[in-house]
């Protein structure tokens, strides 16, 4: 038996193997009545984006998809779904797929009543005020893989088509009111996108449980998090048909998005910048440089990685934690360093500038210098 369930934290989340079919009720408990179904273009052709259109089909909502959505989606991508959303005359999104379509989804449903540009409500101090919050559109979420955590999020990243850089757009009213988390929909994820998505989870419980914020609710599930990443993603990896390991990650991947309310770190502030500019898959990004990240914040992190290494079963030190990061690299397949991982020729210097100035950065527990910076991107090379 896989797990089912109802839970209304952090918001309504329709938890079970084959719970899609409730897709129409989900809509009606959002209060929608002519969705748009917003994906990538990758999920735009597959069976399980199909079944979803016919659901919704059947029960007299349409069928109409945006997917001309990037695998790092851009103002250019959010412009044309805003496009799309009004010629059809929308009133709400289901955002659907991995982090770009989740991300795209929840970012047409904010802007389809704001005046202003996109980047006006970038996650820096209260600029989320100045968004017109009734006007924003009511979304459901459905995830395809187990990694973001983007259903259960309050904000997308967008990357800026010029600058390259990758921006965090906030607002409280970017949470979908209602969340079918589905094990069934990941059952055909890729094995290389399992494993970096699956480790997206665990670099989001990871940071969140290092930031030396206080915020013992989100240490705690942080902390649980890490145990079912790792007891659930090697066997999601190695048979994706194992739906009960698919469930778990699920639950895991929702709740590094939960705990990172907490804070980021350093693998989230280079990941960042990397993937913006050498188009890296932001998971993956994560695991190749997890394990020098230790390395450089070992001095103000060895406590508290004791205490996981405990909870999980696997030893009593520091080493031992770093050890499980290696063996569960090796086991998912993830490249030995950036290099191997295709970031060749790096531009070192704007690298750093741009991790310096990513809002992951303030959630590292040592501070983030350019020195150390630096030293830390050679040494993911
Ligand atoms: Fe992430």
């Amino acid at each position: 038996m896989t797990p089912n369930a109802n839970w209304s934290y952090p918001t309504a989340i329709r938890f079970g193997a084959g719970r899609i079919a409730e897709l129409p009720a989900a809509c009606a408990a959002a209060g929608l009545t002519r969705p748009l179904l917003v994906t990538d273009k990758g999920l735009a052709g597959l069976p399980i984006t199909a079944r979803a259109l016919d659901i919704l089909d059947a029960a007299g909502l349409g069928r109409a998809v945006f997917a001309e959505v990037d695998a790092n989606p851009t103002e250019l991508n959010l412009a044309l779904g805003l496009e799309a959303y009004r010629a059809g005359g929308h009133d709400g999104v289901i955002a659907f797929g991995g982090g770009s379509g989740l991300d795209l989804g929840k970012m047409v449903a904010f802007m389809a009543g704001q005046t202003r540009p996109v980047w006006d409500f970038e996650d820096i101090g209260d600029w989320w005020t100045r968004a017109d919050a009734d006007a924003i559109a009511p979304i459901v979420a459905v995830p395809t893989t187990a990694g973001t955590g983007s259903e259960v999020g309050r904000a997308s990243v967008l990357t800026n088509s010029e600058t390259h850089e990758k921006k965090i757009i906030f607002h409280p009213k970017v949470l979908p009111s209602v969340v079918i988390c589905d094990p069934e929909l990941t059952v055909g994820m890729p094995k290389a996108i399992t494993a970096g998505t699956g480790m997206d989870a665990f670099a989001h419980c990871l940071e969140a449980y290092c930031s030396p914020h206080y915020h013992p609710m989100s240490q705690g599930i942080a902390l649980e998090g890490l145990r079912l990443v790792t007891e659930y993603l090697p066997r999601a990896y190695a048979d994706g048909t194992d739906l009960e390991a698919r469930a778990q990650m699920m639950s895991a991947a929702m709740m590094g998005a939960v705990a990172f309310q907490k804070g980021l770190g350093a693998i989230h502030a280079i990941s960042h910048p990397i993937g913006a500019v050498h188009n890296t898959h932001h998971g993956t990004t994560n695991a190749t440089v997890m394990q020098p990240v230790l390395r450089m914040n070992r001095p103000a992190i060895e406590d508290r990685l004791a205490r996981a290494a405990a909870y999980l079963g696997i030893g009593s030190d520091f080493d031992a934690f770093y050890a499980l990061v290696g063996r569960l690299n090796a086991e998912l397949g993830i490249p030995a360093n950036l290099t191997a991982l295709g970031v060749t020729d790096p531009d070192l210097d704007a690298l750093t500038a741009s991790a310096l100035k990513d809002p992951s950065t303030g959630g590292n527990p040592v501070e983030m210098t350019e020195e150390n910076t630096r030293r830390l991107l050679e040494d993911c090379l």
